[in-house]
């Protein structure tokens, strides 16, 4: 898509979009919540910048105090926090020891129901990732700086190990478990690893799922890009039992409680980082190439996850909090583990799906524990509302707060979610960020602001969004036009830069606004990539990913890696990969093919690309549909308009279509859509 399509196709959704009337959070809530005085506006605002950020510094234990707020003497390469000293997981763990030792840090919920929760204290979690940091470092040989790939599913297993590598200043990445061992191996050999930190199954809609496995080929995959993987630790999702066909590699291979044995009770002293030092990895996709790992600081990423989970998200020692995303994606990282240990919450980790066994789990586990603050996503609330509204209504639990994140939520979704799930009783934030913010950026703060049902809200304390247009001009509020969602100023929570690719971390965040060789940090807006609209009362609502990113339901999949994984298909010559809307996801991926000549079309075809989908990415890449076609629709120079295709999936009209070099191909396309032949599913 061109920048002048895209600009149409926003600018068009606009024109539709009615104003919802404001909702008021109980004052019940307000009552008790973190932040209620407007004040923080102004104490945040571009005149107290950036020593505002203070606040959040404050929030942390430092071994040496910062000595200057804002390094911005290298645009956009920023530097916050500098010249100070802390290290992440004595700020996670160590010092909540003093006052909530046997507090709840952890609660962790199994798939199958029969199996009891686990409760691990704050005082056990200590235990627990000494033990491994000392196993990291006497048996694995890391130390600070080196890189390891976790490949770890949703259990307790996962946030002992990261917090294990913080507690090191290993800089974990972990991929996540629903990743084919292909896209593994890709990270592994992007940030040289030579260590990988797998499990052997996890349960998941109510099978116990061979994960193993994937750790063999995606060795063998690494090994042969040239990074060699020395180690692999398997953690034991039942310790002494090993489910999974894989058999253990001698001398590569070994169980992590078996390596564990010799490191009972050793405690390790948390390595002193500086605040610029990289705390971890985290890919995500882009508009080109393969995915590019976001690499987030120890001072800036923690004081601002610290200081929005306190903010936004509204968390109290005494709160016990449960967000249902993966904490192999960026969500998890910032709050479910980071975030929410930092200011001493109990975090729930649920290892399944949520409707297993039915839709009401959910809302017995809410029951169970005591959940007060829930996060969750569009897509995971779409599908709860399809199962029925009576569900949640027999369970006795309460939310005093809840999230949604990850995409765009459509104002019924919101209402349902805030009448039935919420009871009428729970705050909503609609929290936009992204993998490489780190944190939330536009939100309401709930304890000052009224709630609009699908707008995200303004930027937050200390952000300061605007929207360009094409050329570089500001929309004011209430313009009722799409532009360029960006943020003004540098913030801690953004990540340091893309691991090993400085260039393409200008290139993709900074190149579209900024003025280059200027020093001054207000020529250096951040491009998020997303189009969005403000309204008169400044309420920020994002519309969706303006570049070749799909997101299915709240994860990014770039078409780029799509397309180059149908061509590994010898029999295909070109590949096109387009968003299709989908009423619970959001989006769908929806594949066209054309085939060397002589090839012939058909559903084994068909079935073999979707599997080098899957296999290369994961099955949450799987397409909707696979059309295998003459040819693709093309400009004169020979790109590929994907515009095109689009509409053509979506049965929309595909508008002007004289300028293609092959015009024809649209109304073939389009009967081949409609009667579903020709190898199309
Ligand atoms: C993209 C970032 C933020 C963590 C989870 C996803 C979309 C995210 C919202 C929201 C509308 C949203 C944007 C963004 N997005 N939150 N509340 N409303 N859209 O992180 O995988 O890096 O994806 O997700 O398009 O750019 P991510």
């Amino acid at each position: 898509m061109s920048p002048i399509d895209v600009e149409e196709d926003t600018a068009v959704i606009s024109a539709h979009w009615r104003e919802e009337s404001y909702i008021r959070p109980a004052a019940q809530f307000i009552a008790q919540a973190n932040l209620t005085d407007p004040g923080v506006f102004e104490r945040f605002s571009e005149k107290n910048f950036p020593e505002c950020f203070r606040e959040y510094g404050a929030m942390l234990d430092w071994d040496q105090p910062w000595h200057t707020m804002l390094d911005s003497s290298n645009p956009p390469f920023f530097k916050w926090f500098v010249g100070g000293k802390l290290n992440a997981c004595h700020n996670c763990v160590d010092r909540n020891l003093q006052k909530h030792r046997n507090k709840t840090a952890f609660y962790f919920v199994p798939e199958p129901e029969g199996e009891p929760v686990v409760s691990l204290t704050y005082q056990q979690l200590h235990r627990r990732v000494n033990e491994m940091a000392a196993m990291l470092r006497e048996f694995c040989g890391l130390k600070r700086g080196d890189r390891v790939t976790l490949h770890l599913p949703m259990t307790l297993e996962l946030p002992v190990t990261m917090l294990a590598c913080a507690r090191l200043g290993v800089i974990h990445s972990q991929v996540f478990s629903g990743f084919s061992a292909s896209a593994c191996a890709h990270r592994i050999a992007d940030s040289g690893s030579r260590v990988l930190i797998t499990m052997d199954a996890y349960y998941r809609g109510g099978k116990l799922l061979d994960h193993k496995r994937k750790a063999d080929t995606t060795a063998l995959e690494s090994d042969k890009t040239g990074v060699k993987v020395e180690k692999v630790l398997v953690w034991r999702r039942r310790p002494g039992e090993y489910h999974s066909e894989a058999p253990m590699v001698a001398g590569r291979d070994f169980f992590v409680d078996e390596a564990l044995a010799g490191c009972k009770r050793r405690e390790v002293a948390p390595e002193i980082m500086d605040a610029n030092d990289t705390l971890f990895l985290m890919y995500t996709s882009g508009t080109t190439g393969k995915p590019k790992a976001a690499q987030h600081s120890t001072g800036g990423y923690l004081a601002y996850v610290a200081g929005t989970s306190k903010y936004i998200e509204d968390l109290h020692p005494e709160d016990v909090y449960w967000c249902m995303a993966d904490i192999g994606w960026i969500t998890g990282h910032s709050y479910i583990v980071y975030g929410p240990l930092a200011v001493a919450a109990t975090s729930v980790i649920y290892e399944g799906v949520p409707n297993f066994p039915d839709a009401g789990r959910p809302w017995r586990i809410a029951e169970a524990l005591g959940v007060n603050i829930f996060h969750t996503s569009p897509t995971a609330i779409r599908a709860l509302r399809r199962a029925g509204s009576d569900i949640p209504l027999q369970y006795n639990y309460h939310f005093k707060h809840m999230t949604t994140v990850g995409e765009p939520i459509e104002p019924s979704t919101w209402r349902w979610y805030w009448e039935v799930i919420g009871k009428r009783e729970a705050v909503i934030v609609d929290t936009w960020w992204q993998t490489e913010t780190g944190g939330h950026l536009c939100s309401t703060v709930p304890g000052i602001h009224l709630m609009k049902p699908g707008a995200n809200g303004p930027g937050l304390p200390g952000i300061y969004p605007t929207i360009y247009d094409e050329n570089g001009h500001e929309l004011p509020p209430g313009s009722h036009t799409a532009g360029n969602i960006c943020i003004r100023n540098p913030w801690p929570g953004r990540m340091l830069t893309i691991w090993g690719d400085d260039e393409r971390f200008v290139k993709t965040y900074y190149a579209r606004y900024s003025k280059p060789g200027s020093k001054d940090w207000r020529d250096w807006p951040y491009f998020a990539g997303d189009g969005a609209l403000r309204a008169e009362d400044g309420y920020i609502r994002i519309l969706g990913r303006i570049d070749d990113v799909i997101n299915v339901a709240g994860h990014r999949l770039g078409t780029k890696e799509l397309e180059a994984a149908c061509l590994t298909v010898p029999e295909v010559a070109e590949a096109a990969v387009v968003p299709v809307p989908d009423d619970i996801k959001g989006a769908l991926p929806e594949v066209y093919a054309s085939l060397h000549p002589g090839v012939a079309a058909g559903e084994a075809l068909a079935e073999k690309i979707c599997s080098a989908i899957v296999e290369q990415i994961g099955a949450i890449a799987r397409p909707r549909g696979i059309w295998l076609v003459p040819d693709l629709p093309k400009t004169r120079s020979g790109k590929i308009m994907r515009r095109v295709l689009t509409a053509i999936s979506c049965g929309h009209d595909a508008g002007d279509v004289t300028t293609l070099a092959n015009p024809e191909i649209v109304e073939e396309l389009r009967a081949l859509v409609r009667n579903k032949t020709a190898g199309g599913r």
